[in-house]
Order: C-alpha cells, then structure tokens, then sequence
C-alpha cells in the first residue's frame, strides 16, 4: 500500500503519519505539503526514509498534486487552512486552499483511479443551541464561518465526484482535536503556553461557547479503521462524546497547572461564534468496531500539558507572532 498523506505536516496529518507508520510497516508514506505557517517538517522527525518521503507542494498546483496522486494507491486529505479566526480576517487562502485545492485533488484521484478518504469537520453543520440532538450523518450543512463554508463546499465537491464520476471515495467529519503538536493559535495550546509564559488564559465572550474534544490520536485511529473497513461513499462522525465550555475547560487547565481559578480574562468574542458543537459518534462504532483510547479528557489534558512543558522549542518559534495577531484583534 502505498498512502499519500496531503497536510501530512500539520497537527492531525503528523499524528496520522505515526500511527500508520506504526501499525503498517509494509505501508509506503507519502507527505504532501506546501509548509505554510501551520506545517512543520519537525513533526515528522524520525520516519525511516526507506518507508517515508516528503514533498514540498500546494495541492492547488494542478500538476504537482496529479504527479504525487498517479503515484500512490490511496489518498487520506488533511490539508486545509484550518483557524476559524484567520478565515475571518482573510477569507482567500480558504476558498483557494480548501475548496480549489480539493478540487485538484479530486481530479487527480478521478484521473488517475484512486482511493480518497476526504477529512471534514463538525462545523459544517453550524451550531447547536444547548438542548438539541448531536450532529449525525444526515444533519443538514448548515456553515457559519469563511472557514466552514469552504470545508462545507470541499464536501460538497466530494459527494458530487462520488455521485457523478463514481470515485471511490470515504468522509468524516470530526470534532475538535488537541494533542501534541497542535499550532498555539488554538484555543487549548494557546491557554497553556499563555500560562506559561505567565499570563492569564483568555476566554472569547461569556465563555460559555461548547465543543466536544477528542484527543488527536482518536481521531487518526478512526481514519485508519474508515481507510480499512468504511463503505465507499459513506460518511461517518467522529467524536468521543467530549462536551465542555470553554469556562470549564479553563478551569481544569488552570487545576492541572496549578493556578488559581480566577486567572484568567474575557476578552472580545468571535464575530459569528459557533455556540455549541457535539457529535453523535455511534455510526462509526457500530458499524466499524471503532473505539477511542482517550476517554478522560483531564488525563488527557494533563498529558498534552505536559508535552508543552516539555517541548518549548517546538512553539516557542509560533509563539509571539501568533499574540501579534490577537492582540491585533483585541483577543
Ligand atoms: P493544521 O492547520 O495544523 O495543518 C494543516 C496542514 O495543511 C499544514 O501542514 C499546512 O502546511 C497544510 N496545507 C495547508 N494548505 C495547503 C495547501 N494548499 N497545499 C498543501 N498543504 C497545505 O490543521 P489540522 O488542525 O491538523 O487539521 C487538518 C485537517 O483536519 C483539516 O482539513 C481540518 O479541516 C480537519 N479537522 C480539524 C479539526 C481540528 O480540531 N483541528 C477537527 C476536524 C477536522
Ligand atoms: O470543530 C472542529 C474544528 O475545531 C476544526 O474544524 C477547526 O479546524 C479547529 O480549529 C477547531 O475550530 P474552533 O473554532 O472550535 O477551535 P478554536 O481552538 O479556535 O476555539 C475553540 C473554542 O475556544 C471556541 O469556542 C473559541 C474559543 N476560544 C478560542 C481561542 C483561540 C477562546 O475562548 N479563547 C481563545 O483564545
């Protein structure tokens, strides 16, 4: 088997990257990314190059992705612009890297007769108020942000490839991830590296915005389980049943780091703010045996706390150029 990885370099792709190299050492990898300010070649130290290779490329560069699809036998699709706050100060790169750049994708995998599974988000559904039934397969798209209305139209793109040109394709859409390796512009990374560079973590609004987190290995495992049981052409959630505010979220971060519990600020909220987000994750464990490891999510927390303690060269570069652009928006 021979796996092209398109994102390979960012959070997830990575994580994705070592678990395929662990539990298939007969699977050939390939990573294709463009290394924008979100990838990071540092996360994928130590692959043995007999069994990995790394290409630089935009997969909105029409022959480039072509080349390194004709080249592979399956193609698992992570590269996305992927921070609701950027889309919303510069929607462009989003429309282009998520919608044009999945539409090169998906060409080449039609061209060249190729297996795709397509990586979604829970945030093309929109948002749900406090009292209604999670998100599934058959909600209706329903997107809030440049972002998630662009992650909505590469959907959209791969539903109509399946349908039209018949290729042979698999989505998920999952909730939100933390974990190692996860770019300190996001909400759980940019509190703990906040608190320790000693200042107080900031909550957007009331604070009182849900998500429903799933640790980032969790998410590579269900990949992996759609990559080899999912039914062609089906699309299945992934969460682990992880709803939490962001209050509360706070609050057992600044447990687990030992702080009191009122350090932290409000600060200006998101225009557009998704209230709540919640996945009904029971199509994929059923149907494809699929668990999660992570299902405490303070052991989980304290644990990536951890790895940011102990790995400040890796953010400590991303570090003050991403608080430039917050203050920049009063966040
Ligand atoms: P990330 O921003 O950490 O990584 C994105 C990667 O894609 C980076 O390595 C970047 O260099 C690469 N990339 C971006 N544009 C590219 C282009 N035009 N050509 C080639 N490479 C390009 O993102 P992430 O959080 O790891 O998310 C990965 C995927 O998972 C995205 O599709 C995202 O929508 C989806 N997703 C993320 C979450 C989450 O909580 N982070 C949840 C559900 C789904
Ligand atoms: O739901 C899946 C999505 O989760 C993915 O598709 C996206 O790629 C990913 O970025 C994430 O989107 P969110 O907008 O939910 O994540 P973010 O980490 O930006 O924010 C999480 C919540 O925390 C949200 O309610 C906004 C809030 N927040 C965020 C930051 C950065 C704060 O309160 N303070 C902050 O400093």
């Amino acid at each position: 088997m021979r796996i092209l990885v398109t994102g390979g370099a960012g959070f997830i792709g990575s994580n994705f990257v070592h678990l395929v190299y662990l539990e298939h050492p007969d699977w050939h990898i390939t990573v294709f990314d463009s290394l924008t300010y979100a990838g990071n070649e540092k996360n994928l130290e130590g692959l043995d190059p007999s069994r990995y290779k790394f290409i630089k490329g935009d997969i909105c560069d029409e022959a480039a992705i072509d080349a390194a699809v004709a080249d592979c036998d399956t193609v698992v699709h992570f590269a996305a612009e992927s921070h609701v706050d950027n889309s919303v100060h510069t929607p462009w790169p989003f429309v282009n890297s998520n919608i044009v750049g999945t539409y090169q994708v998906l060409e080449a995998v039609r061209k060249h007769n190729k297996h795709l599974h397509h990586i979604s988000t829970d945030e093309v559904f929109g948002d749900l108020g406090p009292n209604d039934p999670k998100f599934n397969e058959k909600t209706p798209y329903d997107p809030s942000s440049p972002y998630s209305a662009t992650k909505a139209g590469s959907d959209h793109l791969v539903r109509a490839w399946i349908r039209s040109f018949g290729i042979q394709a698999t989505i998920s859409n999952c909730s939100n991830n933390y974990g190692p390796y996860q770019h300190v512009e996001k909400f759980i990374p940019r509190q703990i590296t906040e608190i320790m560079e000693g200042r107080k973590p900031k909550l957007y609004g009331t604070g009182e915005a849900i998500r429903d987190w799933i640790h980032a290995e969790d998410h590579s495992s269900a990949i992996l389980t759609i990559l080899e049981k999912g039914k062609i052409g089906e699309t299945y959630m992934v969460g682990t049943n992880g709803e939490k505010s962001g209050k509360e979220s706070i609050a057992l971060i600044l447990e687990l780091m030992g702080k009191p519990a009122d350090f932290y600020e409000h600060v200006n909220d998101r225009p557009g703010h998704d209230y709540r987000y919640a996945i009904d994750g029971s199509k994929i464990r059923t149907e494809l045996g699929w668990q999660p490891k992570y299902t405490d999510f303070r052991e989980g927390l304290r644990s990536t706390i951890d790895w940011y303690k102990a790995n400040e060269a890796w953010w400590r570069p991303q570090k003050e150029a991403t608080e430039a652009k917050y203050k920049e928006l009063g966040r």
